[in-house]
């Protein structure tokens, strides 16, 4: 433990300017945040910074349809941000924008050295244009009929009624998702940065321990894609910093969004004495540099920002640090069900401490979703932290304080038991570091549960009222008090504000790693007060409906769309893991109605029977099937489906059929004997 303290710079995602941070964000920065405490506890060097994402179309538009400036939009929603963040005991070091002179500069020196070594190139490329709005037009900006079962009013790339992806060119009677208009295709200039120029750096470079090994996989598969050139400009008009040798046209958001976590710390640096931003940032760094990042966005930053990094000279990350989606009772958030909960909704309904234990009691090293399951939640924060470890205090303060003037006893009734919890914090640590913060956690209530059980069998409450056992009474109470220190202290990068009350108790300084060994003997603590309440089912029950808004079609605005497709969308011909296709609730279920949609030119509605539950489903099968027909058949239904807001109602899952494509269509029916509601296994 008295090595030099690491110097490490951590990173999270730069949440978008133009949305709340919700708390499926919070997910990233709970866990960035509780590994930078952890090693700030250590005894390490470590800043932990982060910014607004302030730039692109979607920001631009909506401070448009706000009727303000851009700059008033950012300005507000930056501080919003950094209000929930704070809520929430997110600690940044800084937190800055992407709309920075740092930033400008930072991204006119990084494009300037990678342009000096023919790393960017242009060419003239056709894209849809506005003619009202005379803009050209990002992808999700166009809607149209899917070109596959001509549900209406589909977005950009994929269509929300069947699911199929296409280029946006094939929707049909396109048009633009701003004035209506008919697009047109015209021509312009775009730079792009050669990535295949990197590609056996990259090579090596993702297989180098950077990476998570499922990471490292995923990236295989991109190499043998083959590595694309990049679109690195946009035009005018634009939010975000014109190419300083090219007026009129801009940096792709995407450009200078990671940039920005250099920005961010160089602004840090101008404001801290003896923090050197090159230290950090030169090629042969000898400091730690991560990125907490979620697996939407692993290929900006596993892929351009290495290469772009490498290209300007500077150093590479020692790792990128990818995590799961949340879900919410096994499903993704959704608006409808009131799942999609904003951080500033749960903040007036719950505290910010259960939300940080239970994603820690949840969450590992890899980048499987993990899933907050409401009724869980409030059982793992009654019972782990109400229950056992706070309660370890509760019951040992009172005799202190009123038996021996709140001063501890002069040495420990139980050395080994004391010894044997600071061994098992080296565990522990290594737990967080890996992190794999659901094993510290289960190793941290496993000691919790041994100290219940060492004052159950003392029974100082019993010992309390016998004669002749006063200073057994003194040590076991002083032994429960130090046995608490040892849990909050294990739990203080999870528990900030929890660990704080119970500093103030203790009446101790702010515990580090190191200090936990050393007892607390001899030493006078404060008044007990109660440090955490109980969750309460109805403050979750309220929270969510809050949370529930009517679903309005509106185009994704956030949606993080790599050239290759998100993680979360991989081709169907991919091979999938057995869990994976068990994650789909295929069901038998009867038509019990089936009738025409209003409007609708390819739709169906059906209500269907899940043996107890009914479901309302718009399918597509109008050109193969009428109304009377479907009426008492049975069929096969993905019963798990997020449901799906579209303009005659909400879609509750989906009916399977199987088809060549076009008209014809075959609904699938179970063999005789099977009832609705079966499970499809
Ligand atoms: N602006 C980009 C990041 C630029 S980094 C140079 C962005 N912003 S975001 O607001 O959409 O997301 C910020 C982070 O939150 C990302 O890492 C993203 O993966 C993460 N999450 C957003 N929604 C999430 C869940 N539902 N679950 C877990 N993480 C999620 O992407
Ligand atoms: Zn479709």
């Amino acid at each position: 433990m008295n090595q030099t303290p690491r110097k490490i710079l951590v990173t999270s995602a730069l949440p978008y300017a133009n949305g709340p941070i919700h708390i499926g964000h919070l997910v990233e920065y709970i866990q960035t945040d509780i590994w930078v405490r952890f090693q700030k506890m250590r005894g390490n060097q470590c800043h932990y910074v982060c910014a607004d994402d302030a730039h692109g179309t979607p920001i631009m538009l909506r401070a448009r349809q706000e009727g303000i400036d851009a700059e008033t939009l950012i300005a507000r929603v930056s501080k919003e941000h950094q209000a929930d963040f704070a809520d929430f005991a997110i600690n940044f070091d800084n937190y800055h924008s992407t709309h920075s002179d740092e930033n400008r500069e930072l991204s006119a020196l990084i494009y300037r050295r990678n342009k000096e070594k023919g790393h960017i190139t242009n060419r003239t490329i056709t894209q849809a244009f506005d003619p009202v709005e005379n803009m050209f037009l990002p992808d999700r900006f166009i809607k149209g009929e899917c070109p596959k079962c001509g549900a209406e009013d589909q977005y950009g790339d994929n269509c929300e009624a069947c699911g199929a992806s296409y280029s946006p060119n094939e929707l049909k009677n396109a048009v633009s998702a701003l004035s209506g208009a008919t697009p047109e295709q015209r021509e312009s200039e775009h730079y792009f940065f050669e990535l295949a120029h990197f590609e056996e750096m990259l090579r090596g470079w993702t297989r180098g321990g950077h990476l998570q090994k499922e990471v490292s996989n995923k990236l295989d598969e991109w190499f043998e894609a083959g590595l694309q050139q990049w679109d690195i400009s946009r035009d005018a008009p634009y939010f975000g910093f014109e190419i300083p040798d090219h007026p009129g046209k801009f940096f792709y958001v995407w450009l200078d969004a990671p940039i920005g976590y250099m920005a961010s710390f160089k602004n840090l640096c101008e404001r801290t004495k003896g923090l050197d931003f090159d230290a950090f940032w030169n090629k042969d760094s000898q400091t730690e540099l991560y990125h907490f990042i979620g697996k939407d966005i692993i290929y900006f930053h596993a892929l351009f920002w290495p290469a772009m990094l490498q290209g300007a000279d500077f150093r590479t990350p020692t790792a990128i640090f990818s995590h799961g989606f949340l879900t919410v009772d096994g499903k993704k958030m959704s608006k409808s069900r009131g799942t999609f909960i904003k951080a500033r909704s749960y903040l007036e309904h719950l505290n910010p401490e259960y939300l940080r234990y239970y994603f820690a009691a949840k969450l590992g090293s890899g980048i499987e979703d993990i899933d907050l399951n409401l009724e869980d939640f409030a059982q793992r924060v009654n019972s782990d932290l109400v229950g056992k470890v706070v309660n370890i205090a509760s019951r040992c303060a009172g005799f202190i304080k009123k038996r021996f003037g709140g001063k501890l006893s002069e040495q420990l009734a139980e050395q080994a038991l004391f010894d044997s919890f600071i061994e098992a914090g080296e565990s522990i640590a290594s737990r967080y570091e890996n992190r794999e913060f659901s094993h510290a956690v289960r190793e941290i209530m496993a000691l919790a549960d041994q100290a219940n059980q060492y004052i159950d069998e003392k029974k100082p409450w019993v010992m309390a009222k016998e004669e002749g056992k006063e200073q057994a009474l003194h040590e076991v109470c002083s032994m429960g008090i130090n046995l608490f220190r040892l849990l909050i202290g294990y739990l203080r990068p999870i528990l900030p504000q929890t660990t704080e009350k119970s500093e103030a108790f203790l009446q101790i300084e702010p515990l580090t790693w190191q200090a936990l060994a050393t007892p607390l003997t001899n030493h006078t603590i404060a008044k007990f007060k109660p440090l955490m309440t109980r969750v309460e089912l109805k403050q979750i029950e309220s929270m969510v409906e809050a949370s529930k808004e009517d679903l309005v079609a509106t185009p994704s605005t956030t949606q993080n769309v790599t050239p290759e497709g998100p993680l979360t969308k991989d081709p169907i011909s991919d091979t999938i893991a057995f869990a994976d296709f068990a994650k789909v609730d295929l069901r038998i279920v009867k038509i019990i109605d089936a009738s025409h949609v209003e409007g609708a030119e390819k739709l169906l509605q059906l209500t269907l029977d899940l043996g107890g539950e009914q479901r309302n489903v718009f399918a597509g099968i109008k050109s193969a099937y009428s109304p009377e027909e479907l009426k008492g058949r049975m069929t096969v239904m993905v019963a798990n489906l997020a449901p799906r807001k579209m303009r005659f109602g909400l879609s509750e899952g989906m009916v399977l059929a199987a088809g060549p494509g076009g008209d014809e269509l075959f609904i699938l029916s179970p063999d005789s004997g099977a009832t609705p509601g079966m499970r499809v296994k």
